[in-house]
């Protein structure tokens, strides 16, 4: 792996090490925007503190002297059960922005996911990996008032060759960052909405004493989307439906009954309802709700082999992973994300190792013991 810090000695071994990095290379409102959570960010802390509360019991004398953490979803390869979860504005981490962290991901095998706010285009980053063969690559839908520029997004994201639609259902109004209220969080005048700006001329604009996402979210965004609507999303596109922030048994049921294919458990890295419950915590009630009719996916807090290990053993497919990614990219763009994940890669394939697991369907509940659970 090349160096990933040109101009500092230092070269981070763990993600934790990312983050202190990256704060040198982020302006102070970037930064905040990137590692904030909603209010007194109790659920951003407890998604780490979740991982912390289950402990492994990892099985002895098994040959794990050859490792596979191949696995698929919706049918696609991946190299490791890991996708990026979708992330708005990564052109202030890094020139290159999305197409970097969608090159990375395609070159390691892992799944990412293209948010609706993107500061480059569907089309952009599409281009951006065709020389990857099977790169997963979803679209993820914030559906706005207004259906025409909606249904635009989601014929865009089919024409160029995204894997699934990942509606994000946890956001009717956007959560209270306070440290963006604080900043006023707008956009630098060179940035723009990718998707957004160029189909309707939408974009994030400067507010007195509030963060510009949080009025264009109250402005732009459709708050009245229920279950039904799922039918019209459907009606208008081919794409599997993921549905990405259910933290109940009985959502993630009816999830299933609206034709979701897969479920991301998620409580959006703590930025939307804090006191909501740590999404490993709800991961258990989630899988045995959904019996296998849908593949769950779990994110919020993975920042080691280890949390990927726990989330498998207590059922998830794959993990998504958030904020490291951005710490990768603003440290040494497309390289430091490619390190950040090989990182990971390292770590779980270690962690697999010393629980006696050789692949991924070695990764069962007898390894884990939750000392303080939540059903
Ligand atoms: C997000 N997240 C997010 N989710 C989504 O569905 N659409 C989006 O545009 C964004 N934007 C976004 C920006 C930033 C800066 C962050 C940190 C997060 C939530 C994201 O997809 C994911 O759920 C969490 O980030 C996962 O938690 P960790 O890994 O960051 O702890």
């Amino acid at each position: 792996m090349t160096a990933v810090s040109q101009n500092n000695s230092f070269q981070p071994i763990n993600l934790f090490e990312y983050e202190q990095l990256a704060k040198q290379h982020l302006s102070p409102m970037a930064l905040d925007y990137y590692s904030s959570g909603a209010w007194d960010e109790v659920t951003l802390r407890d998604n780490r503190a979740a991982f912390e509360r289950v402990k492994l019991q990892p099985r002895m004398l098994v040959d794990v002297s050859d490792r596979n953490l191949s696995t698929s979803i919706l049918g696609q390869p991946l190299q490791l059960p890991l996708l990026i979860a979708p992330m708005a504005f990564q052109c202030l981490a890094h020139p290159d922005g999305e197409i970097a962290t969608a090159r990375a991901a395609a070159s390691a095998g892992v799944g990412m996911v293209l948010s609706t706010m993107a500061t480059k285009s569907i089309e952009e980053v599409a281009d951006g990996c065709q020389n990857f063969q099977n790169s997963l690559q979803w679209f993820q839908l914030y559906i706005h008032k207004d259906r025409g520029l909606t249904r635009t997004l989601v014929e865009k994201a089919d024409a160029a060759g995204y894997k699934a639609l990942c509606l994000t259902v946890d956001a009717p109004v956007l959560g209270q960052r306070e440290r963006d209220r604080h900043n006023e969080f707008a956009l630098p005048l060179d940035l723009h909405l990718a998707n957004l700006a160029t189909i309707s001329g939408l974009d994030i604009s400067h507010e007195k004493g509030e963060s510009g996402l949080f009025t264009y979210f109250a402005q732009q965004l459709n708050a009245a989307v229920t279950w039904s609507d799922l039918e019209w999303l459907q009606s208008i596109s081919p794409l599997p439906l993921v549905l990405k922030g259910i933290l109940r048994g009985d959502d993630a049921v009816r999830a299933v009954e609206y034709g979701a294919k897969a479920i991301v458990v998620s409580n959006h890295g703590g930025r939307q309802l804090d006191g909501a419950i740590a999404s490993l915590d709800a991961l258990t009630q989630i899988v045995t709700a959904v019996d296998d009719r849908a593949e769950v996916l779990l994110d919020g807090g993975i920042r080691r082999g280890t949390d990927i290990l726990k989330a498998l053993a207590l059922g998830a497919k794959a993990v998504l992973i958030g904020r490291p990614i951005l710490w990768g990219l603003a440290v040494a763009g497309q390289v430091g994300v490619a390190h950040v994940i090989s990182l990971l890669q390292d770590e779980l394939s270690i962690a697999m190792a010393l629980s006696g697991c050789a692949k991924l369907q070695d990764i069962d509940s007898s390894l884990v013991k939750v000392s303080k659970h939540i059903e």
